[in-house]
């Protein structure tokens, strides 16, 4: 397999061809931005982190029956994945009140709900990702009905995997944002990653921050969190 010429450089990842049109490669910076791009830095190490916490993820949503992008591993930052065209649509599952479920209905964070909720965001950065339903992401054909209907049972079936998971490590699993891909024959599978990036993950006795929370709310100890998650990880697959 050879990497080609960089295609794409996002916030957190840049993206080479290869010489297999149907594959690429994905190479994790250590670059964080959070407010919509506007606040950067650095987490030493994250993108090491990032590529082997989802890779080892990914492998277990396979073993689930969630399609996903993932290939291969073929160094600590760059992963060979299926090249998709990503549905333009972000998609959060919360299990417990945060972020801006908290600040945009007024309410504390840390309520736990009867069942998860899904949004959906159209991921545009020049409009901010505004949320939006169903009926807008159809009207504005980001994404067909049957999709939209795989998408939810897909990311439904990725939060019952991911909650036990977590739970085993002691760990849980507030929300996070997955997206979602087309293959070239035009399959639904899950794409981008599962990281302290794009999920909120507490420690399940103190509640302590595990994840880029720490960096959005200028916490301290970030490198710490995405060791500490990623070792709960390695010992659990371990064992
Ligand atoms: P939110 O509460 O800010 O809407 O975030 C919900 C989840 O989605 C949280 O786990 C962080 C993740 N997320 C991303 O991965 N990327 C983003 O751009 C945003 C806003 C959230
Ligand atoms: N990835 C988002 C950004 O760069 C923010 C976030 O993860 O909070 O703005």
């Amino acid at each position: 397999m050879q990497k080609l010429e960089q295609i794409y450089e996002g916030k957190a990842k840049k993206v080479y061809a290869t010489d297999d049109p149907e594959l690429v490669i994905v190479d994790y910076k250590d670059d964080a931005t959070a407010l919509d791009g506007l606040k950067k830095g650095t987490i030493v190490g994250k993108g090491v982190i990032n590529n082997q916490m989802t890779n080892r993820l990914m492998v277990k949503m396979e073993k689930a029956g969630i399609p996903t992008h993932f290939v291969k591993e073929l160094s600590q930052r760059e992963t060979l994945v299926k090249k998709v065209s990503i549905v333009p649509l972000e998609v959060i599952i919360r299990n417990i009140s945060a972020g801006h479920f908290a600040s945009r209905y007024g309410v504390e964070e840390g309520i736990v709900f009867d069942q998860p909720t899904i949004e959906f965001s159209y991921k545009n950065d020049d409009l901010h990702d505004p949320l939006l339903n169903e009926y807008h992401a159809l009207a504005l054909k980001l994404a067909t009905r049957e999709e939209i209907d795989l998408i939810k049972k897909y990311a439904f079936g990725v939060n019952e995997v991911l909650k036990a998971f977590w739970a085993e490590c002691g760990v849980t699993l507030v929300d996070f944002k997955l997206e979602f891909g087309k293959t070239a024959d035009g399959t639904i599978v899950l794409a981008d990653e599962i990281s302290p990036d794009t999920c909120r993950l507490w420690d399940s006795k103190t509640h302590e921050k595990l994840d880029k929370d720490r960096f959005r709310r200028d916490m301290g100890g970030v490198e710490d969190a995405y060791a500490e998650i990623m070792k709960r990880l390695l010992d659990h697959d371990a064992d």
